[in-house]
């Protein structure tokens, strides 16, 4: 709609996960780096969290992307149903349909699969989005079939990502077990104000535009009510690029981002939600 207006090639601020146009903020370098070391360093639990937007998705497809040689990759979201059957739960996040109707035979299916990896000398690792809604007993029979026939070596390594939440749901005691394989955890903070400005920054120019479409005024008044979270940004964003063009402006100051509040304020659904714990 306003692209040509503003000289753009594409939309700069979607709001689904884009991993072609991450920008690397300091905590999305150190979630990249926890899960790489994760990886590398033995066959434990790897937990990622985050606020709601904060970029976990986004993450995932770009870790997928990046550790893709000599592994085997998986993906799950915590809301999908496993009907009982975990061991198919898990080979259909492979991609491959569970053979049989029973779950022992889906579990057979699995050890297969699992050993076929490991003789390859590849690692089967399972991504698991929206983990906090997952429930307890879940995750413990996930851990169990990791290490099935392994000697306690697990031949499974999974990847967690979820909102706070997670962090509540693995402390429960009945994960005492779980908890104990975690290797690496890390939570994804929001942007500082200075990361935020350089996030606009970097999606204006991956969508072809200059960078001084916003005024400096209207980066901070974006950064302030999106409390650094950058799904609420490019919302705040994206809405204020369309007020500019419906105003014939040549791009977006502190003026535009206000009456993009004010209405969001008085009429909008769509409100800002501060981020949880604040
Ligand atoms: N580092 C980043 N670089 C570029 N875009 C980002 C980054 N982090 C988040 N985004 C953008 O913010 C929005 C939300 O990201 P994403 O869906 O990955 O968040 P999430 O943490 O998975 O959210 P939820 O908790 O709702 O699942 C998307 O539009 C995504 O493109
Ligand atoms: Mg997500």
């Amino acid at each position: 709609m306003y692209e040509k207006h503003f000289g753009l090639k594409k939309k700069p601020f979607a709001s689904h996960p884009e991993p072609d146009m991450l920008f690397w903020s300091d905590g999305h370098k150190m979630a990249r780096t926890m899960l790489a070391y994760g990886l590398t360093s033995g066959n434990g639990v790897v937990v990622i969290t985050g606020e709601i937007g904060s970029g976990k998705t986004t993450l995932l497809h770009d870790l997928a992307r990046r550790h893709k040689d000599g592994n085997r990759f998986g993906a799950l979201t915590g809301d999908i149903g496993y009907n009982g059957d975990v061991a198919a739960w898990i080979l259909y996040g492979f991609g491959i349909e569970a053979k049989g109707s029973q779950p022992s035979q889906s579990l057979s299916q699995l050890d297969k699969f699992l050993a076929q990896n490991r003789n390859a000398g590849r690692k089967a690792v399972l991504f698991i989005d929206e983990a906090q809604l997952l429930e307890a007993k879940l995750l413990e029979r996930i851990r169990v079939l990791a290490e099935r026939q392994s000697g306690g070596h697990p031949v499974l390594q999974i990847v967690l990502f979820g909102q706070p939440e997670l962090g509540a749901l693995l402390n429960m005691p009945q994960l005492a077990q779980f908890r104990q394989r975690v290797v690496s955890h890390y939570h994804l903070r929001a942007f500082t104000r200075a990361e935020t400005s350089d996030y606009i920054s970097s999606r204006l120019a991956a969508a072809g535009g200059s960078g001084d479409l916003f005024t400096a005024e209207a980066v901070d008044r974006i950064h302030d009510m999106a409390s650094g979270i950058p799904r609420q940004i490019n919302i705040l964003a994206d809405t204020s690029l369309v007020y500019a063009f419906a105003a014939s402006a040549n791009g977006v100051d502190e003026d535009t981002v206000k009456r993009v509040l004010k209405d969001r304020e008085q009429h909008g659904i769509l409100k800002v939600d501060p981020p949880s714990g604040l």
